[in-house]
């Protein structure tokens, strides 16, 4: 389709090498601020959507076309690969994944079948095929982690203190490491396939993990984490960890077996560099900022690059998704203007 030599300006910057200029791509460039994405969703519901190859790829390419970033992220969810090994999923309108039978105890565990990738979600491995086709950006694959995956599942939806999460993380410390095991080699099946597939690199997705204290995260989570990275590590495609909030957490992420750490607004970039973070940084405008006057919002990003832009290994992007509110012609022209800038500068 598109017949431009293939630009792998991110994929320089995941593995720290010297860039032209700093890569941007946004989280959640697909989604429902483009009118395009609401026509098709008129049709198609999201799983629908997901489920249909064509559909998906059209979809994924969109803002890769619209808005000339650097990469392209595989159309899902976090919960597309939950739904495929048996689980019951639903995905709100304004409200996100609701799960009717909360996973609760041990029994409940066993509601989880095996992830075999051909036979549960072959679409998704055709999807990625058609994209490397079709792409001259790198192609993200992701997944979920394992706590932010089992929000979900333990809430049975959105939550804002994760009591019940966490609640049974204290309560049911061996539920809980069974969850982790049973999460991590699922996403690890799925990741590897995605690769397989042709994914050239994977983020993994611990959105809500900030709510969690530095020590819980060492003693609960990071086993699984370092587990799930390793494993990555194998395949040789660089992988990028992303939170929001979890700038206490910083340090005990640079020991992980990531290659890229993804930051929100709550902590500069010089910040996490002057806690000894050696990793490739990604991140990290406030999307609300996408709202605010432009002399503002360039201000603001200019600040952003001019820290990133000090070492190596920098990834221009939002510290969280791009919202429905926010009009795409203002992505394009901030996307321009960080290529422009650190071309020049
Ligand atoms: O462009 C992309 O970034 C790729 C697609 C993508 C979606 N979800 C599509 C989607 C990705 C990478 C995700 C990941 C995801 N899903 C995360 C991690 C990233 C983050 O934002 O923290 C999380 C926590 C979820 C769970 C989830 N799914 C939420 C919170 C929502 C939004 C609810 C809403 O309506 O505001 C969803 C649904 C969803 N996933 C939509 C899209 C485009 C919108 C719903 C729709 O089209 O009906």
């Amino acid at each position: 389709m598109e017949n431009k030599p293939f630009n792998d300006t991110f994929l320089k910057a995941c593995r720290k090498e010297a860039v032209p200029y700093i890569p941007v791509w946004y989280m959640r460039q697909a989604g429902r601020y483009q009118k395009e994405y609401r026509d098709i969703r008129k049709k198609y519901s999201f799983f629908e959507i997901n489920e249909n190859p064509e559909v998906c790829a059209k979809v994924t390419r969109l803002p890769v076309e619209q808005l000339g970033v650097d990469a392209a992220i595989l159309f899902a969810d976090i919960m597309t690969p939950i739904k495929a090994s048996g689980i019951e999923v639903e995905i709100v309108e304004g409200k996100g994944p609701v799960i009717a039978n909360p996973i609760r105890s041990m029994t409940d565990l066993s509601r989880f079948g095996d992830l075999h990738p051909e036979r549960d979600l072959p679409y998704i491995a055709e999807t990625i095929r058609l994209l490397r086709e079709q792409l001259s950006v790198p192609l993200i694959g992701f997944a979920g982690a394992p706590f932010t995956l089992a929000s979900y599942l333990i809430e049975g939806g959105p939550s804002k203190d994760y009591h019940k999460t966490k609640g049974f993380m204290y309560a049911q410390p061996d539920v809980w490491q069974a969850l982790m095991d049973k999460l991590a080699d699922i996403m690890i099946t799925y990741l590897r396939s995605q690769i397989e597939a042709g994914a050239q690199a994977v983020q993994v997705f611990d959105s809500w993990v900030g709510a969690v204290g530095a020590d819980d995260y060492e003693q609960y989570i990071a086993p699984t984490m370092e587990k799930i990275f390793s494993e990555i590590k194998k395949t040789g495609v660089p992988s990028i960890y992303f939170g929001s909030g979890t700038a206490h957490l910083l340090k005990i992420w640079n020991q992980l077996p990531a290659d890229v750490l993804s930051v929100d607004w709550r902590i500069s970039i010089d910040e996490v560099r002057a806690l000894g973070v050696d990793k490739a940084l990604q991140g990290n405008l406030d999307p609300s900022m996408l709202l605010a006057p432009w002399e503002m919002l360039f201000t603001r990003v200019k600040a952003i690059l001019d820290q990133g832009k000090k070492q190596p290994g920098y990834i221009f992007n939002l510290g969280h998704g791009i919202f429905p509110e926010v009009d795409g012609n203002v992505l394009k022209k901030l996307t321009e203007w960080v290529h422009d800038y650190t071309k020049s500068n």
